[in-house]
């Protein structure tokens, strides 16, 4: 008998950009002027361009994720599009990044949570979140809704929000709210304590 690992939930290079706006996500999780946000498992970075446009000059928006091909992609539209305040990192969430500590005003875990679940990553993940969150910033996680036959990763592996806070309470976060982002999405929005 052979004693295999068992096979990881493979996420790199999927994008939800035909399914959500961006701005409105944004909006909702109450991206400002001047953040210093994180997208956490970027992928294609599209909510990181929308995030650079709110935050203006005097913030900073960075995009990590672990997949080279989505951050290359991302990098290429950074110089194409000349954007100043956005940084794309090929790193491992689930470890130290080169993010400095308590640096960011925000950040984003956009389909990407399930993921980390599936994987038994999310104690890595949620430590190096918390290193690098400025005490009291905004920790938003975006899901797809737990709902049969629709887009997203298939039916047990689809978190509700209820699990999302489970998930994520224990690490010191007091949620916020829950709100409705698009026809198959929620935010989940929680203040580090
Ligand atoms: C389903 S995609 C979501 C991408 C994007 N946030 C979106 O909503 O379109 C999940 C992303 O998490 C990234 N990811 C998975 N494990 C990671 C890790 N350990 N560190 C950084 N990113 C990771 C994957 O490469 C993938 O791009």
């Amino acid at each position: 008998m052979t004693n295999n690992p068992a096979p990881r939930f493979h996420h790199a290079g999927k994008s939800t950009q035909d399914l959500l706006d961006a701005q409105r996500v944004l909006k909702v999780i109450g991206l400002k002027k001047g953040d210093t946000f994180l997208d956490a498992g970027s992928g294609s970075g599209y909510l990181s361009v929308a995030a650079s446009e709110i935050v203006g000059s005097e913030g900073r928006v960075y995009a990590v994720d672990v997949d080279k091909p989505s951050i290359d992609a991302l990098k290429r539209e950074i110089d194409e599009r000349g954007i100043q305040n956005l940084t794309a990192i090929v790193t491992d969430i689930t470890a130290k990044t080169p993010l400095a500590s308590e640096s960011i005003d925000i950040c984003l875990m956009a389909n990407a949570l399930h993921g980390f679940v599936e994987n038994n990553e999310v104690e890595g993940v949620l430590k190096e979140i918390s290193r690098v969150l400025k005490p009291g910033a905004t920790l938003a996680v975006v899901e797809f809704k737990k709902l049969e036959n629709i887009p997203g990763p298939p039916f047990p592996v689809k978190l509700s929000p209820e699990q999302v806070t489970a998930i994520i309470a224990p690490y010191r976060y007091r949620q916020k709210e829950v709100t409705e982002v698009g026809a198959y999405h929620y935010a989940v929005t929680f203040v580090k304590e």
